[in-house]
């Protein structure tokens, strides 16, 4: 039997989650993915439909972020035609203190489907399984913005955060704001991380202005370096992103993960001792 589900960025941090969250309650979810079949791109409009046909709910990410220019012009198109294809429901992916994102939420809001937006701090899997994970790697972490304090959330809450809200009607209509439980900087982040993984780990302040000449010097995308230098200057900064949140516990009944919990874990899989040379 065809699946009603469909999950957008199926193989990303929260959408592979998000399908295993699933698969736990006996759905098996519709793929989407450029790799999947029927295959999904955010690039190409025609393998919209296909992926659409027959599903009533979905789980969706954008890729690489909601605030980068197309954006909102995408999630706009998709959510029409969701609308136009028959969907009911439709779960998205947002950022906290992102006006950008707020706009696609916006969208999503007034589709008349029905919703719920799930808006997240930054992921502690940005340390595991993106961008922090390779300075970790090499044993030097070079970052701006070192006093900032942020609610690093787990992917996995919110993997069951938003597997339940996409099943449970009683969440309709609501943003529910995805959180840590506990405020800490980049610099309590890598001295957590160090001390998992049984590795000296050197963390340097620098400027944001250092941190993109670095990224250029890398040969970092420009549009990559754009972003980051965003998410750095606007998202990070913005004091309603320094604010905890419960709703994860409101949602699961449980307490969020911590981020010690979560250096444990990762710690157990050896991937921060894998020592890459510069
Ligand atoms: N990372 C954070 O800390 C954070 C915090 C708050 C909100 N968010 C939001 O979370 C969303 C996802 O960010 P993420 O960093 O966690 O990424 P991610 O979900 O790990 O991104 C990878 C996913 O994007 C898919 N993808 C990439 N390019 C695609 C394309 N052209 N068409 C279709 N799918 C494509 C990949 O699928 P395939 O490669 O299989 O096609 C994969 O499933 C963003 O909208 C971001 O704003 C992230």
């Amino acid at each position: 039997m065809k699946s009603k589900t469909l999950v957008i960025g199926a193989t990303g941090k929260t959408g592979s989650r998000v399908v295993k969250q699933l698969q736990k309650r006996g759905i098996n979810p519709r793929i989407g993915s450029r790799n999947a079949t029927p295959k999904f791109d955010w690039h190409d409009k025609k393998t919209w439909v296909d992926s659409l046909e027959g599903i009533e709910n979905m789980y969706v990410t954008y890729y690489p972020d909601l605030a980068v220019p197309g954006a909102k012009e995408a999630i706009e198109s998709l959510t029409y035609l969701a609308k136009e294809l028959g969907v009911k429901k439709m779960v998205l992916l947002s950022g906290k203190g992102e006006v950008e994102a707020e706009a696609c939420e916006k969208i999503v809001m007034e589709s008349g489907m029905d919703y719920t937006i799930v808006r997240a701090s930054w992921f502690n899997q940005n340390w595991s399984e993106s961008f922090f994970l390779e300075p970790i790697m090499l044993g030097e972490v070079y970052l701006p913005m070192s006093d900032v304090l942020i609610p690093f959330v787990d992917a996995d809450d919110i993997a069951e955060v938003a597997a339940t809200v996409l099943l449970d009607n009683q969440y309709n209509s609501q943003i529910i704001e995805v959180t840590g439980s506990e405020l800490i900087t980049f610099k309590d982040a890598v001295n957590t991380i160090a001390k998992a993984s049984n590795r000296t780990l050197n963390f340097t302040p620098i400027t944001l202005e250092q941190y993109v000449a670095g990224m250029k010097q890398a040969q970092v995308p420009d549009d990559v370096i754009w972003l980051m230098e965003y998410l750095f200057s606007h998202v990070l900064t913005e004091p309603k992103n320094q604010q905890i949140s419960n709703d994860i516990e409101r949602v699961l009944n449980r307490k969020a993960k911590s981020f010690s919990e979560f250096t444990q874990d990762v710690a157990r899989t050896g991937i921060w001792n894998q020592v890459l040379q510069n």
